[in-house]
């Protein structure tokens, strides 16, 4: 008999909506998370009262949240970061909006495994403002990509992007909105394949087997 495929543990951590998390759970319950690859076992925040932890508690998972205010340090509220999300012991550690910057310390136990969607084709349009930035400069395509984050701020190894050509009449909201639609759908399929098939780094080339 074949062994039943196991579900690999995620812990996805917002700062917002929580829609790319929802489409998460959404595919979750609509495949399984066993032929999924794998399962959200907490959500984390940096702040209370967002939609998006309103989702994981209706969707009955464990919620914690760690404000950067609530440590003397930066360094400080890193590691307390790292010791929640560390709690679940994830296989995938999931940045869905997460407007965060991430120390020396989480990426030491998560580096690699820690992925982030950025509404922007890397490397243009890092940082906070990507959509605003990207229209802004004129460009005429745009669009998200879901990469492993590292030491910088969305500089990591790319896994995967998506294309959003920006129309004359866009202002930030509707072309982000456009945006999001394609990186749902995008993280969705990509950390389905991380889970499911495993993966490497070889310099800046990410692999899925
Ligand atoms: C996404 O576009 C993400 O890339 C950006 O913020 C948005 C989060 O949306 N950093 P949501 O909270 O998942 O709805």
């Amino acid at each position: 008999m074949a062994a039943k495929p196991v579900a690999k543990r995620l812990v996805v951590l917002v700062s917002g909506s929580g829609t790319n998390l929802q489409a998460l759970l959404d595919e979750i319950e609509r495949t399984g998370a066993e032929s999924y690859g794998a399962r959200i076992v907490a959500v984390g925040a940096d702040r209370d009262g967002i939609e998006g932890l309103a989702r994981a508690e209706r969707a009955g998972l464990p919620t914690f949240v760690c404000r950067v205010k609530d440590h003397e340090t930066r360094q400080a509220w890193d590691a307390a970061l790292a010791e929640a999300v560390g709690a679940y012991e994830p296989d995938l550690v999931v940045s869905a909006g997460f407007m965060k910057i991430v120390g020396k310390e989480f990426l030491a136990r998560f580096g690699g495994r820690f992925v982030n969607t950025h509404p922007a084709l890397l490397p243009s349009f890092p940082g906070a403002h990507g959509v605003r930035d990207a229209l802004a400069y004129g460009a005429k395509v745009t669009g998200c990509t879901v990469h492993f984050v590292d030491d910088g701020v969305d500089t990591g190894p790319i896994i995967a992007q998506g294309v959003v050509e920006v129309r004359d009449e866009d202002d930030e909201s509707a072309l982000h909105e456009r945006i999001k639609d394609v990186e749902r759908r995008l993280l969705v399929e990509v950390v389905g394949r991380l889970a499911r098939n495993g993966h490497r780094i070889e310099g800046r080339k990410v692999v899925i087997q």
